[in-house]
């Protein structure tokens, strides 16, 4: 049975993993900073990325590691560069140190790339970010490839589903961020962000960089229809058309296969 080490599992993304993994048979430990209720079987590790010496007792004896822990909600700056870039750093110290042979599978973000971009972002397109988010995540990246461990990058697109509420919020990140309702984001369920995680276990992904996405990219205007709460309309032109767009060519070629092909499926399936 493969031992793993989960972070950032009581996230919106972990908490809904971490069930799924212990489901597939994998032992599963989840790295956490306070008391929290965990699926049975689950082992909670005590530990912080903030601190070093928290980090070699929850990754000894591990065969995989599954690094989602992260900071982008806050305005932090300083935060989330020590949360993203400095954390990671004491996860991959701590790896190469205790748990060397482990498989490192680390989240990223599709927000590295740049807006600008003249078509879906590729995994080889260069990414320049400026904001403390992506350019953070991007600088952990380079960590972890740097590092000499068996890792691969998942980058991550909008997350949904499961009632997890992120969908819900987009009629109001829309004016907040200004995003246009023809805006386009690729997307996927977390149903699938557990497959593609299960297959970089397998070994498929080593090495590489991978987009996630479902087969149907959505709008901010679909968004916020099926979130209930329509955005005000507009006929203005779209700046940057391939914004928050991602190719999933390449997971596709290492054999992913979205469970969830789209969001209207997610909707049809009831588990928006
Ligand atoms: N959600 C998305 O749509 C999306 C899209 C693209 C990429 N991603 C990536 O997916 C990953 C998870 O995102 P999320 O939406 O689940 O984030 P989230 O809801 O903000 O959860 C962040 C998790 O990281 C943990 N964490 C933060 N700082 C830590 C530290 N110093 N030490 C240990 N744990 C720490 C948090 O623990 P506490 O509960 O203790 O605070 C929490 O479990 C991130 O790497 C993110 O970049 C997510």
């Amino acid at each position: 049975m493969t031992t793993l080490l989960l972070t950032g599992a009581t996230g919106l993304v972990g908490s809904r993993l971490l069930p799924r993994l212990a489901d597939a048979g994998f032992a599963c430990r989840a790295l956490v900073r306070r008391d929290v209720a965990l699926p049975d079987g689950v082992t909670a590790l005590r530990g912080d990325l903030d601190d070093p010496d928290s980090l070699p007792s929850a990754v000894a004896g591990v065969d995989a590691v599954v690094h989602l822990a992260a900071l982008f909600r806050t305005d932090d700056e300083d935060a989330i560069w020590r949360a993203n870039l400095d954390g990671t750093r004491h996860l991959v110290d701590a790896v190469t140190a205790h748990a060397p042979d482990a498989r490192v599978v680390m989240a990223s973000t599709g927000n590295v790339y740049d807006a600008t971009a003249a078509w879906p972002s590729r995994e080889t397109d260069t990414c320049s970010p400026t904001l403390a988010y992506p350019a953070s995540k991007l600088a952990a990246e380079g960590v972890l490839r740097d590092s000499g461990l068996t890792w691969s990058i998942l980058r991550l697109p909008f997350v949904y589903g499961d009632g997890d509420g992120h969908l819900a919020s987009m009629p109001r990140l829309a004016p907040r961020f200004g995003l246009h309702p023809a805006h386009t984001y690729s997307v996927a369920h977390h149903r699938d962000v557990a497959a593609i995680v299960r297959l970089a276990l397998t070994g498929a992904a080593d090495g590489r960089i991978v987009n996630l996405t479902d087969d149907a990219p959505v709008t901010v205007w679909e968004m916020a229809e099926l979130a209930g709460e329509p955005v005000e309309p507009s006929a203005a032109p779209l700046e940057h058309p391939w914004a928050g767009r991602m190719d999933g060519s390449l997971a596709r070629e290492l054999g992913f296969r979205p469970t969830v092909p789209t969001i209207r499926a997610a909707a049809a399936e009831g588990i928006l």
